[in-house]
This record gives C-alpha cells, structure tokens and sequence, in this order.
C-alpha cells in the first residue's frame, strides 16, 4: 500500500540548519516547503534543490505577519498536503554588550525569534489538530540555557522559545502534536560568520567539549529524529542541545594531556 508523502514546513528554510533539513527530509521522502523573507537566499536554495521538483516549494515571507503567515501556511497544505511536521528555524541574532542593547534590538529580535515563532506555529499546530497531529521543532540555542556574553535580547528570545516550547507541548499533546526545541551550540552557517569574531571563536573552541564547531546536517539529523514518528513518539516537551557538550561540560583542563 502507497503511503502518502508526509509534509513538512520550515520557516528559514533558505539558509544553514532550514536549508539542511530541507535536504534531510526530501532525502528520506518528505515533502518540504519553505519560508524565508530572503529572495536571494530563496533563490539559491531553489536551484539547489531544483532535483526535487514538485516534493518542495518556495515562499517568501516574513513570519511577523500574521496573515501572510497564514496564507503561506494554507497554500503550503493545498499545494503540498496535509502538514505533519514544521522546524521554526527563522531567526537572527546579534552580539551586543548589554549597556548597548536598545529596546528597538531587543524588540526586533523578540519579535522574530519569539513572536514570529508562535504566529507560525499557531497557524500550523490549528490544520494538524483538524488532520490528525503532528510534531513541532522549534530551534532554540544554547544561549537561552545557560548566560552567555552579549546575548541580553538574544538569549532572552531563545530561552522564551524554549518555555514555548515546553507549553506547546503542554497544550498540544491532547490533540497529538508532539512539540521539541532543539538548542544548538555554534553551528557553521551564514548567520554565525556574520555574528562570531575570530576571538568569540576561540572561546567556543576552548568551552565546547567536542573542541570544534558543528554543522547545519549534524542539526538536520536531530530535526528528523524529532519529526518522524516511527523514531520520536514518545519524545514531547523536552530540549535537544546539539552543541558538541558545550552546556555540559565544566572545568575543561586545556593544559593537561589527554
Ligand atoms: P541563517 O542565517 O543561515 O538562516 C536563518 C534564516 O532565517 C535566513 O535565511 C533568514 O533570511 C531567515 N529569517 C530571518 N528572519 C526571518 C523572518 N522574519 N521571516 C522569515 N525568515 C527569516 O542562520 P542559521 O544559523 O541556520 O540559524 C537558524 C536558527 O538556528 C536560528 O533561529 C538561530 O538563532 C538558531 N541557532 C543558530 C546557531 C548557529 O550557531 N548557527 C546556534 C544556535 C541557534
């Protein structure tokens, strides 16, 4: 018996971890569409994946706005079918001291990182509460864990993700939403060549147990494992950190031998 292809939203899709998830679930027979506010990027990705034809589709969206947002999402589920999975991956970031850190940086990034999040969410979690649930992956960062320099309105946003998270996943159960936040450490991708200096990324190396940074496919793989049912099913609620030990890790003995 023919399964149907399961369907998959990823907002940020056009870049680093959206764009390898994309590539990750067309690869194990998913469907894909894809949100970006970045045409360019939209582009790019698009010739990219072009190998996969009608199984992903494109929209150009900012996901602060809600009823764009909303027309995006209904177009995605008439075009592609219904939604069983979504990666909320759109997000920006800074590096900003707090004393330097305005209300208008602070609100910009709540804006997108938080707020953006749950208009997709909400619209996306209403279609698979009606065709039979889903699982939800919002990407969060280790800066919401614990504090890290320069992050006052960027780890703030990552940490209210992350409760997000958690009260999705809360309320959705009941209809058969599964709900995860992934917390990644620093990921190889466009946004963290604009945001690390060569210094930032010699701390990383020295606080991040694997000592090296990770890549956008190593966070794909926990996206797949946390959207496809036969592997997660019992998984709702909880906080993946995909980030080489970094939140685990202590005193490291950078002096001493192995
Ligand atoms: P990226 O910059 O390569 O990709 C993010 C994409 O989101 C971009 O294509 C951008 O155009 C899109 N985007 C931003 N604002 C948007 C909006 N309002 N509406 C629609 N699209 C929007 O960055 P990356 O590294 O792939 O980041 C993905 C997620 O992972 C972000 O939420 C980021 O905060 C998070 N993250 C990344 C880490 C890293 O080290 N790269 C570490 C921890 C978390």
């Amino acid at each position: 018996m023919a399964t149907e292809p399961r369907v998959c939203i990823i907002t940020g899709g056009a870049s680093g971890i959206g764009l390898a998830t994309a590539e990750r679930l067309l690869a194990e027979g998913w469907r894909t569409a894809l949100f970006d506010r970045d045409e360019a990027a939209i582009a790019r990705a698009s010739a990219q994946l072009a190998a996969h034809g009608e199984s992903v589709s494109f929209q150009a969206l900012d996901i602060t706005d809600e009823a764009a947002a909303e027309a995006a999402v209904e177009r995605a589920e008439a075009r592609l079918g219904p939604l069983k999975g979504l990666v909320n991956s759109a997000g920006i970031g800074r590096d900003t001291p707090f004393f330097e850190t305005t209300p208008a940086m602070f609100r910009q990034i709540h804006e997108i990182n938080v707020i953006g999040t749950f208009i997709v969410s909400k619209s996306v979690a209403g279609r698979m509460r009606r065709t039979g649930g889903g699982s939800i992956v919002n990407i969060a960062s280790v800066a919401g864990i614990p504090g890290n320099i320069g992050r006052s309105a960027y780890g703030s946003s990552k940490g209210a993700v992350i409760a997000l998270s958690k009260t999705m996943a809360v309320e959705l159960g009941r209809v058969g939403i599964r709900v995860n936040a992934i917390a990644p450490g620093p990921i190889e991708t466009p946004l963290v060549q604009t945001v690390h200096t060569p210094a930032l990324r010699q701390e990383w190396h020295d606080r991040v147990i694997l000592r090296r940074y990770g890549t956008a496919e190593e966070v794909a793989e926990a996206n797949v494992f946390l959207l496809d049912e036969a592997k997660s099913s019992y998984v709702t609620g909880q906080v993946l950190a995909v980030d080489g030990g970094f939140t685990a890790g202590g005193l490291m003995g950078l002096d001493r031998e192995a």
